[in-house]
């Protein structure tokens, strides 16, 4: 067997990584991704890089993957050396081209790899536990946004196509009740009139959408607080990682997917739905975070939808897990029975809290974004 080390050592020889290869070590949890740091010497001093696997099960096309990222993080670099930052090169990520310029490895094994510069002096953390920290990561993913109001050339590549088309995931749940292969519908019709009772809602920003009123925009689409960077020294957020689901889209996407994560105090899958709330103070720091760095490009439409994409996004995730429940848990890994369905339910409560809480929440909207 070889070794992490070996692999890693043949891995960075196919790129434009210069250096004498020194050691690689694993980094990060992320549940998606295997991800190493690998020193390397050049002349006496240690230069860090990156070399990350692409799972090709979850992003069937590495390549638009790969160019949706270099397109992305090129044109972030310009902008910010235009604006004379001197950590421009900490502020986003850098792919270090193969030696053939390709911008990732397929291996022997088929595994797709990539290279980045090392961002040191900065750490991620699991999760999101002060209104401090969800004011930074919001601001972060803002800004990130901003970034990339202006990026020139054809439209981003749709990497995972659908990926927030809240009417097909809708249809797609009705569609599985109907076949309902394992026979569990019947256990879980609460559940699914508690979906059917808001179908409402999963056009609201499609119709926007669709009568050009939501621009379509460039959003990160996995806005977790471990895709943010810290920096150790300010512990303010240097860069955002985690760039595989960049794709054009609304931006309300990936603040709703902020709410749905940041604002509960319990885990994903909780059971006890006591302990399942849309916290406000939360929420407020959020759309404060969020706000400062977005409002140079947020139009009225966007800003008015901020509480109800919180909502949208809860339904949506909802809907996905109680889809894959009913249809045998084929997508989502599960530890242990009923996994999904206590994680639809939990997101349901969270729907249920937002609504429970919507005026207050659009009126903070209203006093913040000023
Ligand atoms: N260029 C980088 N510099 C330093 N650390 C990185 C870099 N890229 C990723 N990481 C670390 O590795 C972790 C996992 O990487 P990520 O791209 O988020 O993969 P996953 O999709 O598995 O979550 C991140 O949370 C971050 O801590
Ligand atoms: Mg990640």
């Amino acid at each position: 067997m070889k070794t992490d080390a070996d692999r890693i050592r043949q891995v960075g020889s196919k790129f434009q990584v210069h250096g004498r290869f020194l050691r690689a070590f694993p980094i990060g949890r992320g549940h998606i991704n295997d991800t190493f740091a690998a020193d390397y010497d050049y002349g006496g001093r240690t230069v860090r890089f990156v070399h990350q696997t692409i799972n090709h099960h979850v992003f069937p096309n590495p390549v638009a993957v790969m160019e949706n990222i270099d397109r992305v993080t090129r044109h972030k670099r310009a902008l910010l050396a235009e604006r004379e930052d001197t950590e421009a090169g900490r502020k986003s990520l850098t792919v270090i081209p193969k030696l053939d310029g390709k911008l990732y490895y397929q291996d022997g094994d088929g595994v797709y790899w990539r290279t980045y510069i090392f961002i040191d002096r900065a750490t991620t953390f699991d999760t999101i536990e002060t209104l401090e920290q969800a004011e930074t990561v919001a601001g972060a993913y803002g800004r990130f946004q901003n970034l990339l109001v202006d990026l020139p050339g054809k439209r981003l590549h749709e990497t995972i196509p659908d990926f927030h088309h809240a009417r097909k995931r809708f249809d797609r749940l009705m569609k599985v009740v109907e076949d309902d292969p394992m026979n569990r519908a019947a256990s879980v019709r609460d559940a699914i009139q508690f979906v059917q009772d808001r179908e409402d809602v999963v056009d609201v920003l499609l119709d926007l959408i669709s009568k050009g009123e939501l621009p379509d925009r460039i959003t990160h689409n996995d806005t977790k607080l471990n895709n943010v960077m810290i920096d150790d020294a300010t512990g303010e957020a240097i860069c955002v990682v985690d760039l595989d689901t960049v794709m054009p889209g609304s931006v309300l996407y990936d603040f709703g997917d902020m709410v749905r994560t940041a604002t509960s105090p319990a885990l994903e899958d909780e059971r006890d739905l006591s302990k399942v709330k849309m916290q406000l103070p939360m929420f407020e720091a959020l759309v404060k975070g969020y706000w400062e760095a977005a409002k140079d490009f947020l139009t009225p439409v966007e800003r008015d939808h901020l509480a109800f994409s919180g909502k949208l996004l809860c339904l949506m995730i909802g809907m996905r897990f109680l889809t894959d429940h009913i249809e045998g848990d084929v997508y989502f890994k599960t530890h242990r029975e009923d996994h999904n369905l206590d994680r639809a339910r939990n997101q349901f409560k969270l729907v249920s809290s937002i609504e429970e809480q919507a005026d207050r929440m659009d009126s903070a909207v209203r006093d913040l974004c000023v």
